[in-house]
């Protein structure tokens, strides 16, 4: 296992302590040695959570995984060739449970005692509820604005909670401003392993799929560890021969309320710009400043993706529509994919008979 800058290139192989950025400031990128396993779907496991592909993540004893049960979550086939991925499952109520096992897993294998981070709502819940099982105190930095639902669930696991301004880039400034030396900060892109533990959704849709890929994966981006969590998959799963042929074009879905990404790829830009004033009930997409922006608009190049809003004014439907045609108590983020799939099937984007897979990614708390 090494570690590569995803900008600079540069290469780092046995690091003494926890990694977070590069020196340059750019997120780290985990690369395997795959040798043995090529086309080999036999190293998965039986276990009913992402660790079925221990394999292919992080290198960890057994007994220092820290695990609440996450992941392999149901692949659901409705009409018109819709497949819907309810992440609503998960121990938390949220697909954030996949990159929090990950990291706080590996943080404590590293020896770390204290974590932060910003969070929308739901990471903080997780890694809230991943530390406690791990151990490790977890100082979570939430907007002012946050619903008490999201703050009692995170209380209720005994993390350390501080409130800051209208959004998650508010709240991300208050931690940097009062971070103390021993905090490991796994903010979303700023340490190599949240990814790792998103990318078992693009591992579980193609082995859900019976090792075929979908054409269209549509994915609520806030952040984007998901979006760039599922790509590197693709890419690791046809290098080792587990899939062929072409790759899912990959669609950012954004609520116009806040859409740094949409902003950027339709004016063909290679990164976001700050979307000031932010303002959505899709509370995880209220990202204005992703610091994967440029990471984002790259996967959206390589797998001739696009990048599509949702009208704010029109999400407490939308999301009532995919509620009532999945039967999922999903949060508004599945309404702003809902209406990603249901524009881009009218522009003949999506042509008929095309494979799709919208998500539902959290569960509604309030
Ligand atoms: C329910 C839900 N969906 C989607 C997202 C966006 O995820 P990401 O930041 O990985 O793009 C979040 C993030 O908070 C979320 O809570
Ligand atoms: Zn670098």
């Amino acid at each position: 296992m090494i570690y590569v800058c995803t900008t600079c290139k540069k290469r780092l192989d046995n690091p003494t302590k926890p990694l977070g950025l590069c020196p340059c400031g750019k997120p780290l990128s985990v690369h395997y040695d795959w040798e043995g396993i090529e086309g080999d779907i036999d190293v998965i496991t039986e276990d009913h959570s992402l660790w079925r592909y221990k394999r292919v993540l992080p290198n960890v004893e057994k007994e220092d995984i820290v695990s609440l049960g996450e992941g392999w979550s149901p692949l659901i086939p409705m009409a018109h060739h819709i497949f819907i991925k309810d992440e609503t499952v998960n121990p938390t109520g949220s697909f954030k449970d996949r990159g929090m096992a990950m990291a706080v897993t590996m943080a404590k294998a590293q020896g770390v005692k204290s974590i932060c981070l910003p969070s929308a709502g739901n990471a903080g819940v997780s890694a809230a509820a991943y530390c406690q099982k791990a151990g490790i105190d977890c100082h979570v930095f939430l907007p002012e604005t946050i619903p008490d639902s999201f703050k009692k669930a995170t209380d209720q696991y005994g993390a350390n909670i501080i409130l800051e301004g209208q959004t998650i880039s508010h709240a991300a400034h208050k931690m940097v401003e009062s971070k103390k030396d021993d905090w490991f900060d796994i903010s979303t892109l700023k340490e190599p392993f949240r990814v790792e533990g998103k990318k078992t959704l693009g591992y579980e849709i193609a082995e859900q799929m019976n090792w075929t890929l979908p054409d269209v994966i549509i994915y609520p981006t806030g952040g984007g560890t998901g979006l760039i969590g599922m790509w590197k998959s693709f890419i690791e799963m046809k290098a080792m021969g587990w899939v062929s042929g072409s790759l899912p074009r990959m669609v950012v879905a954004q609520s116009d309320g806040c859409a740094p990404v949409v902003k950027a790829f339709q004016s063909m830009e290679k990164s976001t710009e700050f979307w000031n004033n932010s303002e959505t009930i899709a509370l995880g997409l209220n990202v204005p400043g992703p610091l994967g922006g440029s990471w984002m608009l790259n996967v959206l190049s390589e797998s001739n993706g696009i990048a599509v809003t949702a009208k704010e004014s029109d999400l407490v439907e939308l999301t009532e529509n995919m509620k009532d045609m999945s039967g999922i108590n999903a949060s508004a983020e599945a309404g702003v994919v809902w209406s990603g799939y249901q524009s881009l099937i009218e522009a003949g984007w999506i042509s008929d008979g095309e494979r799709v897979v919208l998500f539902a990614t959290g569960v509604e708390r309030c």
